[in-house]
């Protein structure tokens, strides 16, 4: 039993191993809505994968010293998407690493092909209701103060969702443990490393 675990355990490394070498300096670039799970698995990914991990976000906040919410309050969500481009472009100089984007972001076209041209994408896909009921926890999503939401989170999820399915690998955001979800991208990780795309 000791000796199956040391073995499963081992086989995990070289997995990772392989990934790491896979990625040389390019990024792990998690996209997806609000809710997702982009910041709380790309951390666990990252610790995973021993690399550093980057969450695009905290970045614009601060370069801007303001939170997302002021920076959309004094000067609007064009002002924000500017910035928000330039930083991710910035930010994909610096792989690898895992890097979570806002999820706006990958609605810019060029910030599109820098992820392509610097990174490996993964949409974090999930459904309304495991979106609604992680961003009703905060109120820091400047998109979502509104009365209604949830009419707001289905009209991204019809625009956005196409989108969005032009990443590399998708996989499913589950009511799941983060590890699980950890574990299946480093699978598909892997899958797609095997399949010579990466
Ligand atoms: C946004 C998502 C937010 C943040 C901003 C806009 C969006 O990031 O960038 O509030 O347009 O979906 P998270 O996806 O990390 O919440």
């Amino acid at each position: 039993m000791t000796q199956r675990i040391a073995e499963h355990n081992k086989d995990r490394d070289r997995q990772l191993a392989e990934i790491r070498k896979s990625l040389g300096s390019n990024s792990i670039v998690l996209i997806g809505l609000m809710g997702a799970g982009k910041t709380a698995v790309g951390r666990r990914l990252a610790a995973c994968l021993d690399l550093p991990f980057t969450d695009a976000d905290c970045e614009i906040e601060a370069a801007a010293g303001q939170s997302i919410k002021e920076i959309f309050a004094e000067h609007g969500e064009a002002y924000f998407r500017t910035g928000e481009r330039k930083v991710i472009a910035r930010l994909l100089e610096n792989g690898p690493q895992v890097l979570a984007t806002g999820g706006g972001a990958y609605m810019d076209p060029d910030t599109r092909e820098a992820i392509k041209a610097h990174g490996t994408s993964i949409w974090l896909k999930a459904n309304l209701r495991v979106l609604m009921k992680r961003v009703g926890r905060r109120d820091t999503r400047p998109l979502l103060q509104v009365d209604n939401p949830e009419t707001v989170m289905k009209k991204l999820i019809a625009e956005r969702n196409p989108i969005y399915a032009r990443a590399d690998i998708t996989v499913e955001s589950r009511e799941v443990p983060h590890d699980v979800m950890v574990s299946n991208i480093v699978d598909a990780l892997s899958a797609q490393l095997a399949g010579g795309d990466a």
